[in-house]
């Protein structure tokens, strides 16, 4: 007999609060169930008084929160009869895509920028063995191209329009409630498409409320009468606040953005999916957009990787960055519990994080004497 049951995944452990029955096939590699850090260091080197998590979804199967959208995506496609996926994306979404098919035993498609997205990525989507087709366009014209194209063909579009993935992904909602034992003052996330603070929020609404309650517009299943809705904690809800790349942010420029640019690749986003969901999130939940630049972005992700041990790619780094600028300002006040949301592994683009590394790295012979010069000269820094 095993001594605790065998974590197998989201579906299997929200059974009861996603749409499954029975019957269906979980397509599924253990996601969720991340852990939420608490900072130690990093909240007084700014001399803020702050409970300040980090919940690493980058330590999902695939290392991004794609996972707990695509573990429901793809399991509703396999359901539905479905022999093949399409999505596009900044490097995350296909990784998962191509993961989850593997694993279903159908076909991935995956249309990403071309020369515009972390090697780690591109290197999961082939080995995972989807089919990648590089556009010489934007994760924007690409998104555009699978809508058209899936017209046409016969494949399940797994990006967040799939309003499975948003259900997939309102779990780490649930985590974070269950492990604070209510929701959080504030939840920071990095936006692109906006799907994932959305599905956040939908998660935190669906804990809050009780069926016959309608909380929030921004769900689908909120019609007053959601079999998902238990109330299981307080009607605390949290601020969300979203954070964009400053050349990539639609939701600060109050409009689409045509030529979206930024080193963090993942959100390189100018025309975001969920558009008129997330002003509904930020509406009801008190939040706020706000953008950070690249070098502000940089500094996140190195500071956390340097003082806290944890290791982000850059697009997650957005929610750090930005949330200790408002911790600065005071716009997010002493007292309060902030949970930010790190949503990709740094693994996934070595190529930033070793192009800003500052630590020593120093070539010597093989020799012990070299070794201990080595040490001694960089002892104090
Ligand atoms: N952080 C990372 C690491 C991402 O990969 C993404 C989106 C986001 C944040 C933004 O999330 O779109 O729900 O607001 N990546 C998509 C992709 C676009 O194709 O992998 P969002």
């Amino acid at each position: 007999m095993p001594f605790r049951p065998r974590y197998t995944g989201l579906i299997e452990n929200y059974r009861d609060r996603l749409p499954v029955s029975d019957d269906t096939r979980l397509i599924s590699l253990g996601e969720g169930n991340t852990p939420l850090l608490k900072l130690e260091n990093i909240p007084g080197l700014i001399g803020k008084n702050v409970d300040l998590y980090i919940k690493y979804e980058g330590l999902n199967p695939t290392g991004s929160f794609k996972d707990r959208g695509m573990t429901m995506a793809v399991t509703k496609a396999v359901e539905a009869g479905s022999k093949a996926i399409i999505c596009a994306s900044t490097g995350n979404t296909s990784a998962a895509a191509a993961a989850y098919a593997a694993r279903a035993g159908i076909t991935a498609f995956v249309l990403i920028p071309d020369g515009k997205i972390a090697l780690g990525k591109l290197a999961q989507a082939m080995m995972h063995g989807a089919t990648v087709i590089q556009i010489k366009g934007n994760f924007d014209e690409g998104m555009q191209l699978v809508k058209d194209v899936a017209k046409e063909a016969p494949v399940t579009i797994v990006n967040s329009i799939n309003p499975y993935r948003l259900q997939g992904q309102k779990t780490a909602a649930f985590e974070i409630v269950e492990e604070l034992g209510e929701a959080p003052d504030y939840h920071c996330l990095p936006v692109g498409n906006a799907g994932n603070i959305t599905a956040h929020w939908i998660g935190y609404s669906e804990y809050a409320c009780k069926a016959g309650d309608k909380v929030t517009e921004s769900c689908a299943y909120c019609d007053g009468d959601c079999k998902f809705a238990k109330g299981v904690v307080g009607s605390k809800r949290p601020k969300m606040v979203g954070y964009q790349a400053a050349g990539s942010a639609p939701f600060m420029r109050g409009g689409m953005v045509d030529d979206p640019e930024t080193v963090a690749t993942a959100i390189r986003i100018g025309h975001p999916q969920s558009w008129e969901k997330a002003w509904i999130v930020k509406e009801e939940s008190g939040g706020w957009f706000d953008e950070c630049t690249d070098d502000a972005i940089l500094a996140a992700q190195k500071l956390l990787a340097e003082k806290e041990g944890i290791f982000c790619e850059p697009a997650s780094a957005a929610s750090l960055a930005g949330a200790l600028n408002d911790i600065a300002t005071g716009k997010i006040p002493e007292g309060s519990t902030v949970v930010c949301t790190l949503t990709g592994h740094g693994l996934k683009d070595p190529d930033v994080a070793i192009q800003q590394s500052t630590a020593p790295m120093v070539t010597v012979d093989a020799t012990l004497g070299a070794v201990r010069e080595a040490i001694l000269n960089n002892m104090a820094k």
